[in-house]
């Protein structure tokens, strides 16, 4: 997967979902699967981010994106269902969800973990993964295509490591959505779910995470969209259920 090569029409004429579009592994995603022909569809928090993303896929003469600004920490389910009618309206349906926003929240131990802080990462990391599957994968549904919904883990997500907390647990979670999603939907539906771990990539949440480390000693997201695109496009069709490494 990761020597994957994509065709250059890819993913031409398919309306995708990227969350955490602004920065970091899911700015690169958005950006490489507009680059590969799709319309994408970048949601995030702050909306100055995702409009230097779309400036840079429109210049490059991409297919031009639509901005949705949402916090997960606080958006009711209300703006999920509002989200679903929008995409509804606007394309008829959706042909891939990159899952990608997360917070990495209290690096300490369980019983020094912040209540509130728990629960706040949780919301973002966990609750919102719930709320889009359950808004947006009828979109998927009503696709012509084959659909791909990518959840993305971590490799504490697979196996625990002391005082990474709620966000370990929250991608425990994610795996756990995927397998149970993917379950329900093989064999009824043209839709695939897969999880994906980026690994150590040089992003804002690698440098607050490891902050003694060197960042360039860790690869750029755009090192690692391979994986991305495979999973992504039909050359993964088939594939479900399954937790892979970028
Ligand atoms: N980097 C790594 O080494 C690594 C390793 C394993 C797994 N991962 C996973 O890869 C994914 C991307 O991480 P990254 O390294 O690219 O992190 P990042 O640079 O911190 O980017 C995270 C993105 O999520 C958005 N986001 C955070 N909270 C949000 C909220 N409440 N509502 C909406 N959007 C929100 C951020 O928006 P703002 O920019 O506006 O804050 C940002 O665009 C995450 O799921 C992470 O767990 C990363």
């Amino acid at each position: 997967m990761q020597d994957y090569q994509a065709p250059a029409d890819l993913l031409k004429g398919r309306i995708i979902v990227v969350t955490g579009a602004g920065a970091g592994l899911g700015r690169a995603a958005a950006k490489a699967y507009a680059e590969h022909g799709a319309t994408v569809i970048l949601i995030g928090r702050t909306q100055s981010k995702l409009e230097s993303c779309y400036d840079e896929i429109v210049a490059a003469g991409h297919p031009e994106p639509i901005i949705v600004v949402m916090d997960f920490a606080t958006a009711p389910e209300g703006d999920y269902a509002n989200l679903r009618d929008r995409l509804e309206e606007t394309f008829g349906h959706l042909d891939g969800i990159l899952v990608n926003a997360s917070v990495l929240g209290e690096r300490k131990s369980i019983e020094q973990t912040n209540t509130k802080s728990w629960m706040d990462l949780m919301q973002i990391n966990v609750n919102s993964v719930f709320l889009l599957s359950k808004y947006l994968l009828g979109l998927c549904k009503l696709s012509p295509n084959d659909t791909s919904v990518i959840l993305t883990s971590s490799s504490v997500g697979r196996k625990g490591r002391a005082y990474w907390g709620a966000y370990a647990v929250s991608k425990f979670a994610t795996e756990g959505m995927m397998q149970v999603m993917a379950d329900e939907l093989e064999n009824t539906s043209n839709i695939r779910v897969n999880s994906l771990n980026p690994g150590a990539t040089n992003t804002e949440m690698r440098r607050t995470a490891y902050p003694a480390e060197n960042p360039s000693s860790n690869p750029k997201p755009e090192e690692k969209m391979n994986a991305y695109l495979y999973l992504m496009g039909p050359d993964s069709i088939g594939i479900n259920g399954q937790a892979y490494n970028a």
